[in-house]
């Protein structure tokens, strides 16, 4: 047998393909709603603008200019420009039922994840770590002060992330997808946030920034400074964003 074939990565898709003469999937009970996205409320909260959705940018020209750039000039981001970042990553576009559908498409609605941010240098805002609270709008400050080195040194030295302005740091909610989806979540989580980190690349190219998508990082460092267990949920994407 190939050698692959005994490593988990194969014997990942062997054991969570669909079969038709298996059931497709086995609810474990439902989430609730209080669980369906996390919130700091005892954070200092900062409200983003909305954000100024009136100037069209050309979908085929973003699509044809998106790069991973990763050479940053010094200049902060606007606060309108975060603002529309953010939009683009996670922005309550619909409510149906219990749900809040978003910019980005998710297996079951369930969006499994949470949406951390590393403001380095946005005007108007203090630096620090921030959660991002998806019913509000908003940012909920988790801790302020640098955590540029910090979190360079966790993504292997990466010159592009001591460079960047803000980074996105998205966390995956293991059990959010799991009580629907059980191992197969595993496979869903990964592309929910592919759909997430692309909208907030294109967004990028449309206004003229920078950004590059890094899934290389030593995974508890990162999960320490978010303050989260590294097992129910734990770091998985994140994009860096600057000025070109
Ligand atoms: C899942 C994923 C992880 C990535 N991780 C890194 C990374 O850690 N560091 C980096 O510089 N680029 C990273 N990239 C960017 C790729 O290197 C880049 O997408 C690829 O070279 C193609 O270039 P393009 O995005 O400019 O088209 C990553 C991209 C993806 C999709």
């Amino acid at each position: 047998m190939a050698r692959y074939k005994q490593g988990l990565a194969f014997r990942y898709i062997q054991n969570t393909k669909y079969y038709r003469d298996r059931p497709w999937r086995d609810d474990l009970g439902s989430i609730p709603a209080t669980r369906r996205f996390k919130n700091y409320p005892e954070a200092e909260r900062l409200q983003l603008p909305e954000p100024d959705l009136s100037r069209p940018a050309n979908l085929w020209q973003c699509l044809a200019k998106r790069r991973s750039e990763r050479d940053y000039t010094t200049n902060p981001l606007s606060l309108e420009e975060l603002s529309k970042l953010m939009w683009a990553a996670q922005g309550v576009t619909a409510r149906a039922g219990i749900h809040l559908l978003r910019t980005a498409p998710s297996a079951g609605a369930l969006y499994p994840f949470e949406t951390y941010l590393y403001i380095d240098r946005v005007e108007e805002v203090t630096q620090g770590l921030y959660h991002f609270n998806v019913a509000d709008f908003s940012l909920e400050c988790l801790q302020d002060g640098s955590f540029n080195q910090l979190i360079t040194r966790a993504c292997f030295g990466q010159p592009v992330v001591r460079r960047a302005a803000v980074v996105f740091i998205w966390t995956a909610m293991m059990l959010r997808c799991m009580v629907k989806y059980r191992d197969r979540a595993m496979r869903y989580i990964p592309m929910d946030l592919g759909h997430v980190c692309q909208n907030v690349q294109l967004a990028s190219t449309a206004m003229g920034l920078g950004s590059c998508p890094i899934g290389a990082f030593y995974d508890d460092d990162i999960n320490e400074l978010l303050g989260v267990d590294g097992e129910e949920e734990t770091v998985l994407y994140l994009i860096t964003v600057g000025n070109l």
